[in-house]
């Protein structure tokens, strides 16, 4: 079959690597991609403009149209590729409002009995009831700005007069519209992970489990970020754990989707948080995560394409993932300092082969080419991911390769995966 992958960070890197593994695959082609992905997915020569996207899918024969990130899904990529007969691996804007509207996937929760954080929803009109409401809360308090606003529209409160600067902060605008509702949740407490659900409409199978570290410094310090690292699979999801995540979360999801007319075809991401054995849903994502994909991925085996296919049709082949064999990844995140605030980028970046000698993968995320260089290109710049037989072995591997790689301002967390460590 014939592919195009949208996208250009890290998680598609890792997309595309595994889908040119693919005997299913005939041709893959990547927009706008970077050059990571470019060696195995030449850039398409289109625009996000649909008449282009439509037009290049049918001269090259499209079957699967694999979306990668947030944005264009929730603007409907889907809809309008279906519309004219190609076939997406990624849900639709309806489907995608899980993500895109964190008030829609609260209330959806709640019609589901789907545990989560308790809430209440607020748009700016009504300021006043949100810092009544805010007054009477237990901090820490956790406000969450209702639209897609990059992984930087939750800030956790610690005291009542944060929580109305933070509340005046987002009504005010500076989410743009993202902020002008807000969810204001209750704290939970416990240890994060992520399942990556891969969905038909109907029925779903799951990836093996990771753990992002969304802070920028070590020991969970600084602001959140889209995520510093990840290891897959998470040891805190044990084999009872997973169960309820598929009884209690992903079934009434996936089934409430259904039932609600807007069946979910895609990667549904269920960020959980676990505390005393009981997992509840801190967010709902509509695609693969960054940078759990890098380490998951790293991990699978099997067709990835024929996955991704089957469920785009409604028909998902279970029988496409093997049982992964007993090994982990770790993935840590070289950014440029200063990231997740600003940054300087255009950086030569040296050793990604040596790195990559010693074993490793070295997932681009923020990078381009220039004079025949790799330079950094953005804030998270390389996803660079050691595998072992054991979670020590993979994050000393990463590390090792984080070692070989350099370019100025290279910044990044030293303690990617040691929590896992005390578990195991
Ligand atoms: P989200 O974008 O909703 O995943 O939130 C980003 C991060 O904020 C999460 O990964 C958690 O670390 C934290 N967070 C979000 N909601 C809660 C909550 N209700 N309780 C505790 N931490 C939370
Ligand atoms: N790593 C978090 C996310 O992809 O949203």
């Amino acid at each position: 079959m014939n592919i195009l992958l949208i996208g250009s960070g890290g998680r598609e890197h890792a997309i595309a690597r595994k889908l040119s593994e693919s005997s299913s695959v005939d041709e893959l082609y990547s927009y706008p991609g970077n050059p990571g992905i470019w060696q195995y997915a030449p850039k398409a020569d289109i625009k996000l403009e649909y008449p282009l996207v439509i037009d290049f899918c049918k001269s090259k024969k499209i079957d699967l149209v694999v979306v990668g990130p947030e944005q264009p899904l929730a603007e409907g990529i889907t809809d309008i590729l279906n519309e004219a007969g190609i076939k997406v691996f990624g849900p639709s804007k309806k489907a995608a409002s899980i993500e895109s509207s964190k008030g829609f996937a609260k209330e959806f929760m709640f019609r589901h009995n789907i545990p989560t954080a308790k809430y209440k929803i607020f748009d700016n009109e009504n300021i006043k009831d949100a810092e009544k409401y805010l007054n009477g809360c237990n901090y820490p308090v956790v406000i969450k700005a209702d639209g897609l606003a990059a992984g930087k529209g939750v800030i956790i409160a610690n005291e009542l007069h944060e929580a109305i600067d933070t509340l005046r902060s987002m009504f005010g605008g500076i989410f743009s519209d993202a902020g002008k509702k807000v969810v204001i949740e209750e704290f939970l407490k416990g240890e994060e992970s992520s399942i990556l659900a891969i969905c038909d409409g109907k029925d779903f199978i799951t990836l093996p489990s990771s753990q992002d570290h969304k802070r920028a410094l070590d020991g969970d310090k600084g602001k959140n970020t889209g995520g510093m690292g990840a290891y897959s699979p998470a040891p805190i999801v044990n084999e009872n754990i997973l169960k309820k995540v598929e009884d209690k979360i992903l079934k009434p999801a996936i089934e409430g989707m259904q039932s609600e007319g807007f069946p979910f075809i895609g990667c549904l991401y269920a960020g959980l948080m676990i505390d005393n054995g009981e997992p509840s849903v801190v967010e709902f994502n509509a695609r693969f995560g960054d940078p759990e994909t890098q380490a998951v991925l790293s991990l699978f085996e099997g067709d990835l394409a024929k996955l991704l296919y089957s469920a785009a049709i409604g028909k998902i082949d279970k029988s496409a993932m093997k049982e992964t064999s007993g090994k982990f990844a770790c993935c840590v995140i070289l950014a440029s300092e200063g990231y997740p605030d600003s940054y300087e980028k255009g950086y030569a970046i040296t050793g990604i082969d040596e790195a990559e000698k010693s074993g490793a993968i070295v997932y681009h995320s923020g990078t381009k080419t220039s004079t025949g260089k790799i330079l950094s290109d953005g804030g998270r710049v390389l996803g660079v991911t050691g595998i072992s037989n054991s979670l020590k072995g993979a994050i000393d591997n990463a590390y090792n390769a984080v070692g070989k790689i350099n370019f100025a301002n290279k910044f990044y967390r030293k303690d990617i995966g040691n929590k896992a460590l005390k578990i195991t």
